[in-house]
């Protein structure tokens, strides 16, 4: 009796304990800023002067893509935290390191821009834990399957914005690009891992929700 009681101890233990480190990760998220592991795709192409109009409307965009990444942190640590198996732990967890350098970007190509991130950002971050939570509870091939939606959904968002954002504004959209790349091989691995197709009508619940943070966050 007494090791299965320890076991049932230490499975408990480990999930709070797993809890309380995605909730850290969360504040610093949402409150402190983030360092890039990587430089940025917009270090090397020419800064152009840009009108007040321009500055605005980019700045609008890269709001938005910048909730989009606090989403992202939500949603890998969320389905972390709920994964049965150890390796999608860790591969939820690398994606979220990876998503770090998106999260970054966005944020200091707002400062350029002389404008500032979304003052909803706490309750992005949660809203997004929420459905990461539900996926990841629903068991790993749906959670992938999530992933695969998700990053899909983004993709698409980020190829609209290329043709959105100011031609003049090449920092921003070498920024765009290069993490439109590399949310289709998020995509790619997740499928690649054992996704499961997400029915209907969760896609469309789900390019809902994008719909009303865009909304949203393309001003506050
Ligand atoms: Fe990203
Ligand atoms: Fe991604």
């Amino acid at each position: 009796m007494q090791p299965e009681t320890s076991n049932s101890y230490r499975r408990k233990f480990n999930l709070s304990d797993r809890l309380i480190s995605a909730l850290d990760a969360g504040l610093r998220t949402v409150f402190t800023p983030t360092r890039a592991t990587r430089p940025s795709p917009s270090a090397s192409v020419p800064q152009a002067e840009l009108s007040v109009e321009e500055k605005q409307q980019a700045a609008a965009l890269m709001r938005v893509n910048h909730v989009g990444e606090i989403c992202a942190q939500a949603l890998y640590e969320s389905q972390a935290l709920f994964s049965r198996s150890e390796s999608l732990r860790k591969h939820f967890e690398q994606a979220a390191q990876e998503e770090l350098d998106h999260l970054a970007w966005t944020a200091d190509r707002l400062t350029e821009l002389g404008s500032h991130t979304s003052h909803l950002a706490p309750a992005w971050w949660m809203g997004a834990f929420a459905w990461g939570s539900l996926a990841g509870l629903a068991g790993d091939k749906w959670s992938l399957g999530f992933v695969v939606e998700t990053e899909r959904q983004v993709e698409a968002h980020l190829a609209s914005h290329l043709q959105r954002l100011p031609e003049a504004d090449a920092a921003s959209r070498a920024i765009v690009d290069q993490m439109r790349r590399e949310e289709a091989e998020h995509a790619d691995a997740a499928a690649a891992a054992g996704a499961r197709p997400l029915p209907a009508p969760i896609p469309e619940l789900m390019r809902t929700a994008a719909k009303v943070m865009t909304t949203v966050a393309h001003r506050i």
